[in-house]
């Protein structure tokens, strides 16, 4: 069999199960005889002239377990649209030919890409360019199309489902209303599945925008029934009817990142609720990051690792631009090219509908 080497990086936001991949493709590619460099800090470490580092097994044992990346990562970091200093200024560029021609020096003949939307439309890119390139998906969001699940996104919804669990007793000590704010920028996978798994009163998601009266309605529902708290969790993107999502940061603050910062979203929803209610206290906590941290479930150790082997079994059948994914129980690979799409909730769908027939509240009742 001929020896191969192969590049990999991680790409975009960190999540859980990234080392369990990094593993998965090292061993499987070790046992095949071939090499495998891995670059830092996504595509920095192949646009910069920062050597990437062999993995071998010493490389990856005892990884499995550790949430994070341990080649490091970067959502800013895009080839085609790359930040350079020119004098005082910075300036985005397309420096992909570069990074397609340092691939080629180091001897890269295919490059592993894991990450989200943004790193997979960018390993498509280079494909283009004619780089052989695999790709996994990735994101605690699990919002991108043509996988049914992104590995992450087990280990956040259970960090979630914890945090909302632990707001119940307080909040239920102190006849509250308590509002977790969680990530999901597009798509509200993460809170909805924490709100049915840790049994919340409301949700609020991207996908439905919401009047605080319903929230008022279910609260004071709540209270004649002898039940004087609430818990709401907030997806990050969830924005009032006629309103706007929550902006932390704008684009143009953010070099070479190009989106929004969002954030702020739970603290909107409580201030409209605070101008309603004067019978609760109302608080906010911010999940934030810690959805992103641990170490990752079974499942996400599990999903990670097939990927990872899947991802080896691609190169070793020659099928490049193509990302692995997992449809019901099998995983498959799927075009790059299709991709680049945001998988948002079903708001009709089974899910929606089992979380309206236990009570949660959407804030679209009327
Ligand atoms: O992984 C996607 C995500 O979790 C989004 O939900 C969130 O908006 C974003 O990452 C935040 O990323 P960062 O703060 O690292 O830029």
């Amino acid at each position: 069999m001929a020896k191969k080497t192969i590049g990999l990086l991680t790409g975009g936001g960190d999540c859980p199960g990234l080392n369990a991949v990094i593993r998965a493709v090292v061993r499987s590619s070790l046992g095949r005889g071939w090499k495998v460099l891995g670059f830092e800090d996504g595509f920095h470490g192949v646009v910069e002239d920062v050597p990437p580092i062999p993995l071998d097994l010493a490389a990856v044992r005892g990884i499995l377990d550790r949430g994070g990346t341990i080649l490091g990562t970067s959502n800013k970091a895009n080839p085609f649209s790359y930040p350079v200093r020119r004098g005082d200024a910075w300036t985005n560029e397309d420096v992909s030919d570069a990074a397609v021609d340092r691939l080629r020096r180091l001897g890269v003949e295919w490059l592993v890409c894991i990450g989200g939307d943004g790193t997979l439309q960018i390993a498509h890119g280079l494909a283009a360019k004619g780089m052989r390139v695999v790709g996994c998906p990735k994101t605690i969001d699990n919002d991108l199309s043509e996988t049914d699940v992104t590995f992450g996104f087990d280990t956040a919804r259970s960090t979630a489902t914890d945090a909302v669990g632990k707001l119940h007793t307080t909040a239920e000590s102190h006849d509250r209303v308590m509002l977790l704010e969680v990530m999901g920028r597009n798509a509200g996978h993460l809170a909805l599945h924490a709100a049915i798994a840790g049994g919340a009163d409301a949700v609020l998601i991207p996908e439905i925008p919401y009047e605080v009266g319903a929230l008022v309605r279910m609260i004071r529902r709540r209270k004649e029934a002898g039940r004087s708290f609430a818990i709401v969790v907030v997806a990050e993107g969830a924005h009032p009817r006629g309103g706007e999502v929550s902006v932390a940061e704008a684009a143009e603050a953010i070099r070479g990142r190009g989106v929004v910062r969002l954030g702020g979203a739970g603290k909107v929803a409580a201030d409209l609720l605070s101008e309603r209610i004067t019978e609760h206290e109302i608080r906010v906590t911010v999940l934030g990051h810690l959805a992103r941290g641990g170490t990752p479930t079974a499942y996400d150790r599990i999903l990670g690792s097939r990927f990872g082997c899947r991802a080896v079994e691609l190169i070793d059948q020659g099928l490049g631009d193509h990302m692995v994914a997992l449809h019901g129980n099998d995983v498959v690979p799927v075009p790059l090219g299709r991709a680049s799409k945001t998988r948002l909730v079903d708001v009709d769908g089974e899910l929606v509908r089992d979380a309206r027939n236990l009570g949660i509240v959407f804030g679209d009742e009327g």
